[in-house]
């Protein structure tokens, strides 16, 4: 197994902007801009929303300050029309926002000023995706991810804090394939000691159904999942446990800032992934952009502070207005956050995951 070439470390670059496109103080590109649109869940994942923290009392974000999906709507047209070529739909949970195939219908008739695919996608905990796969193939979704940890049942009822059971979530994976989503995604967060066993048999399983699994390293997002570095199983270890028994040759990307490092079975047909942000970060390639679901825009996954574009939004600002904003929060971007890992940083408050959408 020969492992692809190291990414390239974030250099600073000066900020300008190419072929009418705004970059940011590394010379990235705004390419992704990933929406969350509640900060609810029906899961309480160990390593994302602890239930001992997230209980019945927890103060999730009131209805008036989520963004209405005229309002999504209106920010992710300003979005595409400045460049922005992938739209991934996010939570907390995104389905447990009610008439959720509404708003993929009216992000599915945005169109790109160059003419080109917008890439419209989602990630689910998969647990109503048997109800809502179909209407959402009809709305215009062009593809899923789903997270799933383990096929094991009790660890899965363990991980995803609710006891809820992996059926449901295989039965909802079903659906999507019936709906005509294929080939899915599949991610799964590796925790030492926790579901490390699970890293084989969801391998086989992906490979005999077709589904692409990533493998994620668990990452320091948020606060409150008690992150220690050595319950990251490092990809490395993780690609070694695969070629050994499945054999791998590493696949080029996709497109140049793919989050995950591609691989093939060498005697197989499929592909796994791995997404190392800990011990391999990407920082250099990211061209992610965040709104929350109360309309912030973060810059960084482990963002401390949003710029409120609800405000201006509600104020009446034009889509002139808007864009000049966004421009200029961009252009002053120097995030590079996993590459600066540390103890000076991984002490800093920032933002959860469940409120940004992963
Ligand atoms: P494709 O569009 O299918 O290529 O998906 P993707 O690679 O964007 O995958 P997805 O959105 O499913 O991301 C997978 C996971 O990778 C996320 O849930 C995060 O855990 C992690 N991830 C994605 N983007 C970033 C990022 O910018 N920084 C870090 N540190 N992790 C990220
Ligand atoms: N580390 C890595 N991945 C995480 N996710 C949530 N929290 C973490 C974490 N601490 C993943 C979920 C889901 C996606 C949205 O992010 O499992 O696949
Ligand atoms: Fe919910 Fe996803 Fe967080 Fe799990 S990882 S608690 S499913 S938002
Ligand atoms: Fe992008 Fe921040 Fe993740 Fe680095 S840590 S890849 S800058 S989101």
């Amino acid at each position: 197994m020969v492992p692809p070439a190291q990414s390239p470390s974030t250099a600073a670059v000066n900020p300008s902007a190419a072929g009418g496109r705004q970059l940011d103080r590394f010379g990235r590109r705004l390419h992704d801009l990933r929406i969350s649109v509640t900060d609810r869940c029906n899961f309480r994942c160990t390593y994302c929303m602890p239930r001992e923290i997230y209980g019945r009392d927890f103060a999730f974000l009131p209805r008036s300050e989520v963004l209405t999906f005229e309002e999504i709507e209106r920010l992710a047209a300003v979005f595409v029309a400045e460049g922005v070529e992938k739209l991934r739909v996010t939570g907390g949970e995104p389905l447990v926002r009610r008439n959720l195939p509404d708003l993929i219908a009216m992000l599915a008739a945005l169109r790109r000023p160059d003419g080109g695919p917008l890439d419209l996608t989602l990630t689910t905990n998969g647990s109503a995706l048997r109800q809502l796969a179909e209407p959402l193939r009809d709305a215009g979704l062009g593809r899923i991810t789903v997270s799933l940890d383990s096929l094991d049942d009790p660890t899965f009822r363990a991980m995803n804090g609710v006891d809820y059971p992996v059926a449901k979530v295989l039965d909802g994976i079903a659906a999507a394939g019936e709906a005509g989503f294929s080939p899915l995604k599949i991610n799964m967060v590796v925790r030492r000691g926790i579901n490390e066993t699970s890293i084989l048999p969801m391998a086989r399983w992906a490979r005999h159904e077709g589904h692409i699994l990533r493998f994620i390293e668990y990452m320091d997002v948020g606060h409150s999942n008690g992150w220690r570095l050595d319950e990251v199983v490092p990809a490395a270890e993780i690609l070694a446990t695969l070629d050994a028994e499945l054999g791998l040759e590493s696949v080029p990307p996709n497109y140049p800032g793919e989050v995950a490092d591609r691989w093939a079975y060498r005697d197989n047909p499929g592909e796994v992934g791995v997404i190392a942000s800990v011990s391999q970060p990407f920082c250099s390639a990211c061209t992610r952009a965040r709104l929350s679901a109360e309309g912030k825009l973060y810059t960084c996954l482990f963002g401390v502070d949003g710029t409120d574009l609800r405000a201006p939004l509600r104020d009446g600002s034009t889509a002139a207005e808007l864009t000049e904003l966004i421009r200029a929060v961009w252009r002053i971007r120097a995030d590079r956050y996993s590459e600066l890992r540390s103890e000076a940083t991984t002490n800093r408050p920032r933002i959860e995951m469940f409120a940004i959408g992963g």
